[in-house]
């Protein structure tokens, strides 16, 4: 028969999902095996935005240092431009990224991270290396055939594709983070809920020094539009995304709606178009050309049996609000802690389908803002007369744009109205950060606790909150003897539970001690306040804590809380069954 190897996951995919899944189960201790099919990681750059979110994520193993120094940051963020070429006259701009003036408060406020430009082909290479350093084997040029699973384990049919040898791998659970076009979700005939794609788009990526022309006009996003020419099928307009600043560039190109690009342009005629988008004579090169499909589909679960699948394979969709890896990175952050429990045996079996529960909602909701921001642009189009079919006609409107006429003044109130609108895209912080989870791992049953604050856009605006099922917020900390203030998201997380409390929260340390014991899961107190573990010199904690000062906030390995609690209602015994009975509903105990 074929040869079997045991492990105690296997992993289907090495890009973000797989990849990072890999990193947070090996930070548990966990062993396991991931196949890809292809030689090496992303070929191409590809998502590029890396949010706060996803950031956090990564700093809770401490992969953020390497992840901000390969990033690119700052100013080459600043903007998103609207142009008739690069070196050409610009329409619009809006700041992007949380360098609005007028909103960077915001995102300092919700986390120590900051959102930063990092393509897929640098960062998947150090969560390999992370995986395989700590526990992980990798199997390139390895194809994911088939499985097979009963109520102990699955087996995972592979096959070598350099020697053509194919084997079993028998392990406890299967990730499926296979991408867009995942086996496992078809052979498991997971639901798909499904709306009509957005059709084709074409990335080139070109080598072309283009310093001189973002100098002034800074950012990693340019909208290319020329109503006035006449431009081939294959390049109605295009989105010029920086990839190495500033001499490596996507030209994504859009297809004229509707066209079928039957014949396939060649290099020469993709650098003909690439030229006539740049709009000045720096010298050009094509690297290579992928195409890629916009799609609108989620999954309706996310799990079958001991098989999980994350990542593109449930949620597809295209990369406005650069939500892509970002949520591929927080699947794999939502589940492997509830994995490396049960494995550990430190929850039951019962916690594991709080992932889909959980992230499903997310996924779907992620997906419908990504298509609703590429739809947005269709104002920004019809505003700049793109859509209309002749030049002719395009350039009456390109001209309407100057005229001092009603016409004239409700054209640029339309162009302006629209370029507003995608704030939703590029101030997402909203979309970001306000999940809320919903399972039986979160316990807001018993809340008697006030209510949230309206949220006049849950979009644009986050409002950090510590009703159970949204993230722990973020504050900082001051230590007693001086050293640098610390974030409430650096005493979260880390493969254990946290629990802050203040004065006169003493129950809740003894209360937690023994229960850490009795369950063998970690859990750390943190009391907050005057002469306590950390004070809260801004009062921010005061403020956003939603409890009393001697009430508890109990928060998961994934810094999302999953219990509060008003006040100390009575002695050590009080607080360890209210501790206990939250604790264990938790862990599925
Ligand atoms: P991903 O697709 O990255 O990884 C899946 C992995 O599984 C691959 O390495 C593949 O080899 C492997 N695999 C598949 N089937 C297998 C099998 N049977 N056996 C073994 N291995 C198997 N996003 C964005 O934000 N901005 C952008 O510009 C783009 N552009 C873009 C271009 C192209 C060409 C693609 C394909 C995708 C994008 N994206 C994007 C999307 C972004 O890349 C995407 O959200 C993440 O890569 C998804 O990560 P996953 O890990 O889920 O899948």
């Amino acid at each position: 028969g074929t040869p079997k190897v045991q492990t105690d996951v296997v992993i289907v995919g090495a890009g973000p999902a797989g990849a990072s899944l890999a990193c947070f189960l090996a930070a548990y201790g966990i062993k396991g095996i991931i196949v890809d099919l292809n030689s090496t990681s992303a070929d191409t750059p590809r998502a590029h935005i890396t949010s706060m979110a996803a950031m956090e994520c990564l700093r809770d193993i401490g992969l953020d240092v390497i992840a901000n120094k390969l990033a690119t940051k700052g100013d080459c963020m600043l903007h998103t431009r609207w142009a008739h070429s690069m070196a050409g006259r610009e329409y619009a701009r809006i700041y992007s990224w949380g360098n609005d003036p007028k909103r960077k408060g915001e995102y300092e406020k919700a986390s120590p991270c900051s959102p930063v430009d990092l393509p897929q082909t640098l960062l998947e290479p150090e969560l390999v290396r992370y995986a395989t350093l700590n526990g992980f084997q990798i199997r390139w040029n390895t194809e994911y055939l088939s499985l097979e699973q009963n109520d102990n384990n699955v087996t995972v049919h592979v096959v070598d594709k350099v020697t053509g040898i194919p084997y079993s791998i028998e392990a406890r659970y299967l990730f499926g983070a296979d991408g867009a076009r995942s086996r496992i979700v078809t052979q498991l005939e997971f639901p798909l809920e499904k709306h009509p794609g957005g059709g084709a788009a074409i990335n080139v990526l070109v080598k072309a020094d283009l310093s001189h022309l973002v100098k002034h006009r800074m950012g990693n996003l340019h909208w290319i539009m020329q109503p006035d020419k006449e431009h081939p099928e294959y390049g109605w307009m295009s989105i010029v995304r920086m990839v190495k600043p500033w001499h490596e560039w996507m030209f994504i190109l859009f297809p004229t709606p509707g066209s079928k690009l039957e014949n396939r342009p060649t290099k020469e005629q993709y650098l003909e178009r690439v030229r006539e988008l740049i709009g000045d004579d720096t010298p050009a090169e094509v690297l290579r050309v992928n195409v890629w499909n916009i799609n609108e589909i989620v999954a309706e679960t996310y799990s079958k049996g001991r098989v999980f699948c994350l990542g593109d394979a449930v949620h597809r969709h295209p990369p406005f609000n650069g939500l892509g890896s970002n949520t591929c990175i927080q699947d794999a952050f939502n589940l492997a802690w509830k994995i490396a429990f049960v494995i550990q045996n430190k929850a039951g079996t019962e916690i594991l389908n709080t992932y889909s529960e959980e992230r499903q909602p997310v996924g779907k909701s992620i997906v419908q803002r990504a298509n609703d921001g590429f739809r947005d642009h269709a104002h920004i189009w019809n505003a700049l007369g793109i859509t209309l079919p002749t030049v002719q006609e395009r350039t009456v409107v390109l001209q309407e744009l100057e005229a001092n006429s009603p016409a004239g003044r409700e054209r640029r109130k339309k162009l302006e109205t629209a370029i507003s609108q995608t704030e939703h895209e590029f101030h997402g912080l909203g979309i970001e950060m306000n999940q809320l989870y919903k399972s039986s791992a979160i316990r807001a049953d018993d809340e008697t606790l006030g209510q949230e604050a309206n949220n006049p856009d849950p979009i644009l605006y986050h409002i950090p909150s510590t009703k159970p099922g949204r993230r722990v917020p973020h504050v900082w900390l001051n230590t007693a003897v001086p050293s640098g203030l610390v974030t409430t998201i650096d005493l979260a997380g880390k493969g254990g539970f946290t629990l802050f409390t203040g004065i006169g929260g003493e129950a809740w340390k003894s209360a937690a001690a023994k229960l850490s014991e009795e369950l063998s899961v970690p859990i750390r107190v943190y009391s907050i306040g005057f002469g306590q573990d950390y004070e809260d010199p801004y009062f921010d904690w005061a403020r956003v804590r939603g409890v009393e000062e001697s009430g508890c906030v109990l928060v998961r390995p994934d810094r999302f809380v999953a219990w509060r609690t008003k006040q100390v209602e009575g002695d050590a015994t009080w607080a360890e069954e209210s501790l206990g009975k939250a604790l264990r509903a938790v862990l599925s105990r």
